[in-house]
């Protein structure tokens, strides 16, 4: 079986890409992390990667001259090596429509809120702010807008007395981990389909199961 290449962009400390390499280190594991890329030099992320033996590449956002010139050194990066799908894991840039488009249907993104909750930056501190009862995670197809894309999986936690936005954070990452992965699992086999603003999920074949 060809396992599916999958592309890692992370720019920070990479807890839920070590849950994809975790997951990818399985042998029936539907995918394999081809390559995992950082726009910041010491991103943790890229320590993990090469830890794992997988190939870690910084592109300096300073070497371009444009948002849309520094996305198309990405795709030429994650093109080279035949990635079919991308995750975005903490990667903490505004992509232009070039990418997405480049990437429409392959790339995926986790979002630590129950979107369309609490888009953008610090979600747990949003939810805390609102004083949601429940908070969670999401694994979304990558569109144009901030955290919008069709949803993939959703898993809820609740928000206990005495949150802070660490602990509720904390709460949250352990089901990312466990999330992440088994979306990838049913990207690589096959069974998502995007349909309008829905994802669509068939069930697993006989062989996967
Ligand atoms: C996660 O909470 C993820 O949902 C969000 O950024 C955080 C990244 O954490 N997009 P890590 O770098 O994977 O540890």
């Amino acid at each position: 079986m060809e396992r599916l290449a999958v592309g890692v962009l992370a720019s920070g400390r990479g807890s839920n890409l070590q849950a994809l390499l975790d997951a990818c280190a399985a042998p029936e594991f539907p995918a394999r992390v081809a390559v995992v890329i950082s726009d910041r030099e010491h991103a943790v992320a890229l320590e993990r990667a090469r830890a794992a033996g997988v190939e870690a590449v910084w592109v300096n956002p300073k070497d371009f001259v444009s948002r849309e010139s520094f996305d198309q050194a990405l795709v030429r990066e994650l093109d080279k090596r035949g990635v079919g799908l991308v995750c975005h894991a903490g990667f903490m840039r505004i992509l232009s429509p070039a990418y997405v488009q480049a990437f429409a249907g392959r790339a995926l993104n986790i979002h630590p809120s129950l979107l369309p909750a609490f888009p953008g930056l610090h979600a747990q501190r949003q939810a805390l702010q609102h004083g949601v009862r429940v908070a969670g995670a999401t694994v979304h197809f990558v569109d144009e807008g901030m955290d919008t894309g069709p949803i993939v999986m959703q898993v809820a936690v609740p928000v206990l007395p005495g949150d802070t936005e660490d602990t509720l954070a904390a709460r949250i990452l352990v089901e990312e981990h466990r999330m992440y992965p088994a979306a990838v699992r049913m990207f690589a086999e096959g069974r998502l389909q995007i349909v309008g603003r829905r994802v669509a999920v068939t069930e697993p074949s006989e062989e996967s199961r």
